[in-house]
């Protein structure tokens, strides 16, 4: 059980591996992915037990597009069957439910669902669930430029902090960690300017196969770290 004192405000996680479990079962993709809902029920749960204010899972980036039509469907048939069913039990542990990403481009049955979960739960409070959907780091930024251009900011007033405010994540914290599963190491375009100060973790296990135990595990290890934000170790004890 990870230290209740110093938890991350903000955990970010990159769920990979669902293909990868999925082949090494001998059974299709989907199967890996329908299995990695399961995964992601049991870490929202954890981390509401815990006490984390801020989850983001990644959910689909812009660059799946590039997969095949009929993983595409079958991810955001799943969606609309996971949001459906999980409502019920976000409205009642009070977790604010967010998207992170482009909408608009997501297809009409999705964006229903997703457009009714938000409202629903858009008055919770004990903890926020982001799913980065349609998501890409480089694309929110610019999206971001272009929303202070629009509105006419001059060049001397465009700061960190304004054009935080124009990210998906506007009034969230950044994330404290970034986990990704499957053993690769690397962002693919995830939260590229919230994760400036991120701790990271890549553990080895798919995401289908990881559990509370293993968010659990993350968390410690993150907890026994010294973030330093560019100060030297006798500046941070002191
Ligand atoms: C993550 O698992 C889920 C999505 C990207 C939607 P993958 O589908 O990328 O699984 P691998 O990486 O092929 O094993
Ligand atoms: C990143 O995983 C996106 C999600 C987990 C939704 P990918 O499997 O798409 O990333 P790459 O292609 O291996 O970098
Ligand atoms: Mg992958």
């Amino acid at each position: 059980m990870p230290d209740s004192m110093s938890l991350p405000r903000h955990v970010a996680i990159i769920m990979d591996g669902n293909g990868r479990w999925a082949t090494m079962r001998g059974l299709p993709r989907s199967e890996g992915h329908r299995a990695g809902t399961e995964a992601a029920r049991g870490i929202v749960t954890r981390c509401r037990e815990l006490g984390i204010g801020h989850l983001t899972l990644y959910t689909f980036s812009k660059e799946n597009w590039g997969r095949p039509a009929d993983e595409i469907k079958f991810l955001f048939d799943l969606l609309v069957r996971f949001l459906t069913r999980e409502l019920d039990t976000l409205v009642k542990q009070s977790i604010r439910f967010k998207v992170l990403g482009e909408m608009d481009a997501l297809p009409l049955a999705t964006r229903k669902v997703l457009g009714h979960v938000i409202a629903k739960t858009s008055r919770c409070t004990e903890m926020t669930l982001n799913l980065a959907l349609n998501y890409s780091g480089r694309d929110e930024i610019l999206r971001a430029c272009r929303s202070l251009m629009r509105q006419g900011v001059a060049p001397e007033d465009v700061t960190e902090e304004r054009l935080s405010a124009e990210l998906y994540t506007a009034g969230q914290p950044d994330p404290d960690l970034i986990i990704r599963t499957s053993g690769e190491k690397r962002l693919s375009g995830y939260l590229l300017w919230q994760s400036t100060y991120s701790e990271f973790a890549f553990p080895d296990t798919l995401w289908p196969d990881f559990t509370p135990d293993h968010l659990d595990a993350a968390i410690s290890d993150y907890q026994h770290r010294t973030r330093r934000f560019g100060l030297t170790s006798d500046q941070i004890t002191a």
